[in-house]
């Protein structure tokens, strides 16, 4: 058992001893978003390398550090890099962050990344409102004994993403002029990206983005009961859908490019957010 109790505890009394009012919510940043930390107000930050049992981050645009701070009149703490299964982490690993900011008291979680787009009426730059996963190809976070201190062992993934933060969020998209697109997420192992008869393939099973991330954090945040927000960058076409290759620091630049937008939203969300 990689990641037991005594273990997400050390890492959430080292969190605790460096931060002050409990924040409610935690916004994961996935690559290139990460802007968003940058602009809190009061910022602390922690660096992984810091916290008991916290994994490292090896992927370019993504940092590795924790950073609380203040979005208008609520404190967050922000995660500024994430593990990827694909970097060789044990599934546990890639979750265990989720656990830990669980016992830190945070009960919502709004959850990030850049995805490509499979729904051909999306475009790069696009942001989407995530309104169920795919995760038939992910390895299971919540696989071994369970953690009862958590949550049941057979959960529920119904409403995994909260209809009414879809709802809340989508107006204040509105209300700021951004247009948000909904869709559903599927989880690619990668590193590599998806083949063009993959895409094909997932647009069948009703996918409209793809990515490498997010599901697995999101069960697990279900398994123990927080309420979930999540967002995709539309960073690039899926494979095939365009004649052009597809690359991370292509990746990147849309993301940064989108930046702006993102960090609006995101901040106009935490601001309105009602618990
Ligand atoms: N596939 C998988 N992951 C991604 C993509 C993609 O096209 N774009 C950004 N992350």
């Amino acid at each position: 058992m990689h990641n037991d109790m005594e273990k997400y505890r050390k890492a959430a009394d080292h969190i605790k001893s460096k931060i002050g009012e409990t924040p409610q919510i935690a916004v994961i940043l996935g690559s290139g978003l990460g802007s968003l930390a940058d602009e809190l107000e009061q910022p602390i930050e922690i660096d992984y390398h810091d916290i008991p049992g916290f994994p490292r981050t090896t992927v370019a645009g993504h940092a590795g550090k924790l950073v609380y701070g203040k979005s208008g009149n609520r404190y967050i703490l922000a995660m500024k890099g994430r593990f990827h299964y694909y970097e060789g982490y044990e599934i546990s690993q890639v979750v265990f962050h989720i656990r830990v900011f669980r016992l830190l008291g945070i009960s919502s979680l709004i959850v990030t990344n850049a995805a490509g787009g499979i729904n051909t009426s999306f475009k790069p730059g696009d942001l989407m409102l995530i309104t169920d996963h795919i995760g038939l190809f992910a390895p299971s976070p919540l696989r071994g004994k369970n953690q009862d201190e958590f949550g049941t062992r057979f959960p529920d993934m119904c409403g995994a993403y909260d209809k009414g933060l879809i709802e809340f969020a989508d107006r204040i998209g509105r209300n700021s002029g951004i247009e948000l697109k909904k869709g559903v997420y599927a989880f690619a192992q990668g590193p590599m990206f998806e083949t063009p008869a993959e895409i094909r393939a997932l647009r069948i099973l009703g996918a409209d983005a793809v990515g490498m991330s997010t599901v697995p954090e999101v069960i697990t945040a279900r398994h123990c009961g927080m309420k979930v927000l999540g967002i995709s960058c539309i960073t690039n076409m899926a494979a095939g859908i365009l004649e052009q290759k597809l690359d991370h620091m292509g990746v990147m630049d849309v993301a940064k490019k989108v930046g702006r937008v993102f960090v609006q939203l995101v901040s106009d969300i935490i601001a309105g957010w009602e618990f």
